[in-house]
């Protein structure tokens, strides 16, 4: 059920005070990764919300905002083959930025600094904003994210820590293409020969798991650049191995931490990121 104003949507949900609220917060293009989402909620939750906003304070920049894929009416026709009963929230800007979209700072501490911090400058404070005020409007118990965005994951379970709201931030394991390839929205915007070129990310991120407790970070680092030097159609904007719990990047392991690699990537001009866990 398709609702464009927040008032119909909560007239609907608060006939139900006492059942259990669940929020998938997307930006539309749904893929099976997003349904998997969904399908977790409505094991957890008797009301499920997907919300559908392309938030622009996230976006840097302009160019990436407009060309960013927007399929509200498949969109809809997935989740209902999941369920008629999922509520599908699709604001307007104006309903999310009542006084224009601008976002509010936080203070996230490292989380923000390094990699998508650093390389999308506002972005988190965007994804903050927009969040802070979808869990307002809605009043989830639970709210559920992939782990592809890991970084955003620890994020938004900051945000909620700062701000207070009462939610329950749910990881979801990251779906991919036969080939490896994380799921996206942004695939959609791949031709297929470029698919198969992004399947460098995952294999990289895999070598580097499967070496690292072999070579220090700097011969993976190396191995990963040469890599994506002399990949097809692919432009590396960063690799980095960062501590699971603060995010900052190290340049030596210590042992009894979690590290992770994250990867950036440009395959023509579309933007992919990816990561996994190494230890
Ligand atoms: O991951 C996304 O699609 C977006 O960053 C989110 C969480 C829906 C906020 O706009």
């Amino acid at each position: 059920m398709l609702f464009k104003a927040i008032d119909t949507l909560r007239d609907f949900i608060d006939k139900e005070p006492s059942y259990s609220k669940g929020l998938v917060p997307t930006m539309g293009a749904l893929h099976n990764g997003h349904l998997s989402l969904i399908k977790k909620a409505q094991q957890d939750c008797e009301i499920v919300v997907v919300s559908i906003f392309v938030n622009p304070t996230q976006f840097n920049d302009p160019n990436d905002l407009s060309n960013y894929p927007r399929t509200l009416k498949t969109d809809v026709k997935k989740i209902e083959a999941i369920s008629k009963d999922i509520l599908i929230y699709s604001p307007s800007v104006e309903e999310i930025y009542p006084e224009g979209p601008k976002s509010e700072s936080f203070n996230f501490g490292s989380l923000s600094k390094y990699m998508e911090g650093q390389y999308r400058s506002g972005h988190f404070n965007g994804v903050g904003t927009v969040l802070s005020r979808l869990f307002d409007l809605v009043e989830p118990q639970k709210a559920y994210f992939g782990e592809k965005d890991f970084q955003q994951l620890a994020i938004v379970k900051k945000l909620v820590h700062l701000t207070g709201q009462n939610v329950d931030i749910i990881g979801c394991k990251t779906f991919r293409e036969p080939n490896g390839l994380a799921k996206s929205s942004r695939n959609k915007l791949l031709l297929e020969h470029e698919k198969d070129d992004a399947k460098i990310i995952y294999e990289c991120l895999k070598y580097v798991k499967q070496n690292f407790n072999y070579h220090n970070i700097e011969q993976l680092k190396k191995k990963v650049k040469s890599v994506f030097k002399s990949a097809n159609n692919l432009k590396l904007e960063y690799f980095e191995i960062a501590d699971e719990d603060d995010l900052t990047p190290t340049t030596s392991a210590k042992k009894n931490k979690k590290y992770r690699a994250f990867i950036a990537a440009f395959c023509d001009r579309v933007r992919l990121i990816d990561n996994i866990a190494l230890n």
